[in-house]
């Protein structure tokens, strides 16, 4: 039986939130046991935006790894590594920067959006234009299969597949599997005020914080805002803490606070302390596991060595087929490791 590769990544732009974990994170660490699994902190991806101000993004990757190791990614069995330290990414980016049109680009919706609406940053960038590129050259470096991401990262996916034809037709080679994104359905995540939540929007309930500073974000928190008393029926549809009672409480709790809420049978005060308890069997085993990795820095640096040693053994192999096909000088690529 053969595994199915498959590959991800995330752009490090601060620690991952709950957003993060139901979004994605959560079936990264399911599909561990069924696929094989590389997933890269793209580094090189956070500079497309960050690059006028680079200061934090080595804390950034390294809250990355942490949040993944405490969520349950396991780097025994899958590879875990920095993008920027397996140099191949950048060489491939770059053959296949030569044959991806302008046009292809230009009309990639995300590129389209970011570009209007981060108006605090010059995006007039050729990296930043090149993003998917890149992105392209991450996952077909390891001829992956499967792309595990969100319904808003398919278009990159579907310019990496016409990319990948198109390098099949110029060079008359069969090298890469066309990947497909693997959306799982994920549950929309709403932030504290209760738009997406976002690290822009600074309405994030981190991976690591504790049960203090969940419970000062909680309390506060506006619930359905019709209900001014406690003998005002109330409406969980509307309500934030009933949103996430659904994504953390379980059925039991959530049934009894369904119907109790509508009836004003419960208070909101208590409605949230039973969500702290549900929110905390949730974030309480990620943040251990994460804060016994954070207390060992030498075995994450070793992880991550491994990882990049790992996906480089893979990536020279690809870049080997990758150069031939090219017409570039074999003499130069045996000299490589
Ligand atoms: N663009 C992805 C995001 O913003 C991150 C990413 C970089 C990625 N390289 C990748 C995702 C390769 C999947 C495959 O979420
Ligand atoms: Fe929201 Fe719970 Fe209050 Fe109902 S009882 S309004 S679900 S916090």
């Amino acid at each position: 039986m053969t595994t199915v590769r498959c590959f991800s990544g995330v752009r490090p732009t601060g620690p991952l939130h709950l957003g993060n974990y139901f979004g994605a994170l959560r079936n990264w660490v399911a599909i561990q046991a069924t696929h094989e699994c590389l997933f890269a902190v793209a580094d090189w991806h956070s500079l497309t935006t960050e690059y006028a101000d680079p200061s934090q993004l080595h804390r950034w990757s390294r809250d990355v790894v942490l949040d993944w190791l405490g969520a349950g990614i396991d780097p025994e069995r899958s590879i875990i590594f920095l993008q920027s330290d397996v140099v191949e990414h950048a060489e491939l980016h770059l053959l296949l920067s030569m044959i991806t049109p302008l046009g292809w680009l230009e009309r990639v919706p995300t590129y389209k959006e970011l570009k209007t609406q981060l108006t605090t940053k010059d995006l007039n960038m050729y990296g930043f234009l090149g993003y998917p590129v890149l992105q392209t050259a991450d996952i077909i470096l390891y001829k992956a299969e499967r792309v595990p991401v969100g319904e808003d990262q398919v278009s990159h996916i579907e310019l990496c597949r016409e990319i990948v034809r198109r390098f099949h037709h110029l060079y008359h080679c069969d090298i890469f599997p066309e990947p497909q994104p693997l959306l799982t359905t994920a549950p929309r995540v709403p932030g504290l005020d209760r738009r997406k939540m976002s690290k822009s929007y600074d309405n994030t309930i981190t991976l690591h914080e504790g049960p203090d500073a969940v419970q000062k974000k909680i309390m506060p928190a506006v619930t359905d805002p019709a209900r001014k008393r406690r003998q005002d029926p109330g409406n969980p549809d509307v309500c934030l803490i009933y949103d996430y009672h659904k994504l953390m409480s379980n059925a039991e709790r959530q049934a009894f606070v369904n119907i109790e809420c509508r009836r004003a049978g419960i208070g909101c005060v208590d409605c949230k302390k039973w969500l702290l308890e549900g929110m905390d069997a949730v974030l309480a085993p990620i943040r251990e596991r994460r804060a016994l990795w954070a207390a060992r820095p030498d075995d994450v640096d070793a992880l991550l060595a491994d990882g990049a040693r790992r996906a480089r053994a893979i990536a020279c192999e690809t870049m080997r087929e990758v150069r031939d096909a090219m017409g570039l000088a074999r003499s130069v690529t045996r000299g490589r490791p």
